[in-house]
């Protein structure tokens, strides 16, 4: 049985007093499943401090460096977010992808990178509107995992999380429908499963893309939906707990 994670991804918003607050918010809820709050780099200390004393929540990067510490002037390692007290790191999230040029081979080195050094990767996959239209989703997934699965061992596959992110759903208001997702997650895990039927059965695929209040229970309830990556609803902790419950529903 996989558990279920939600995985709050603050983007570049937050501030030392807001996210305090977010914080103190958050530690005095009850939610049960796998939490990670994927902050900017330069608050990941504070929430990492933050959620230490929890049971089932921790601190996630938004990014990584694929390389080694040394001369890569304004770059993060792996090993530096392991010393903040980081447990997850999202990779390849469409922003930085079309944004910040990073190629598959890209994002599947920073993955590998950060498995390697114990950290949990959340690789996010997806299509844009214009490859759904073609009839391309999978096509572009399959091409997006293919480096992924080079990269990493089976067992290292199982430590990581991947995201499903259609483009289109992205900070748009319009949500996958629960069957639509669950078809992709479907798929993916078929893709997986291909590449080793024990990865298939553990790696957890998390669905994100306009998640809020109102959608969250109905997509975490599909068989392949193991979670979410919350975006905009992420940034009131109020949104973000009551998402985290409807995952907590959704896997009782
Ligand atoms: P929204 O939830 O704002 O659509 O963002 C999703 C996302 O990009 C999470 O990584």
């Amino acid at each position: 049985m996989r558990a279920t994670l939600v995985a709050a991804n603050w983007k570049m918003n937050g501030s030392f007093a807001s996210n305090r607050e977010w914080l103190r918010v958050f530690t005095a809820s009850t939610v049960s499943s796998e939490v990670a709050v994927c902050a900017p780099y330069v608050y990941l200390a504070q929430v990492a401090d933050a959620l230490r004393g929890t049971r089932h929540a921790s601190a996630g990067a938004q990014n990584l460096s694929a390389e080694a510490p040394g001369t890569a002037t304004g770059e993060i390692a792996a090993e530096m977010l392991l010393d903040c007290g980081v447990r997850w790191v999202i990779v390849g999230h469409s922003e930085r992808r079309s944004r910040y040029g990073e190629s598959s081979g890209i994002v599947a080195a920073k993955a590998a990178r950060a498995v390697v050094h114990g950290l949990k990767p959340i690789i996010c996959v997806g299509e844009t509107l214009h490859e759904r239209e073609q009839g391309r989703t999978l096509a572009v997934i399959t091409a997006q995992l293919a480096p992924v699965f080079d990269a990493c061992a089976a067992d290292e596959l199982a430590a990581c999380a991947i995201a499903y992110e259609p483009v289109w759903a992205i900070g748009t208001g319009q949500t996958a429908t629960p069957a639509q997702a669950q078809e992709v997650h479907a798929a993916i895990r078929s893709l997986l499963s291909r590449h080793d039927p024990g990865a298939a059965s553990q790696t957890r695929i998390v669905y994100g893309g306009s998640v809020k209040p109102s959608n969250a229970l109905e997509l975490f309830a599909q068989p392949d939906v193991d979670g979410g990556l919350i975006g905009g609803a992420s940034l009131s902790v109020t949104d973000f707990i009551s998402i985290c419950q409807s995952a907590d529903r959704a896997a009782n």
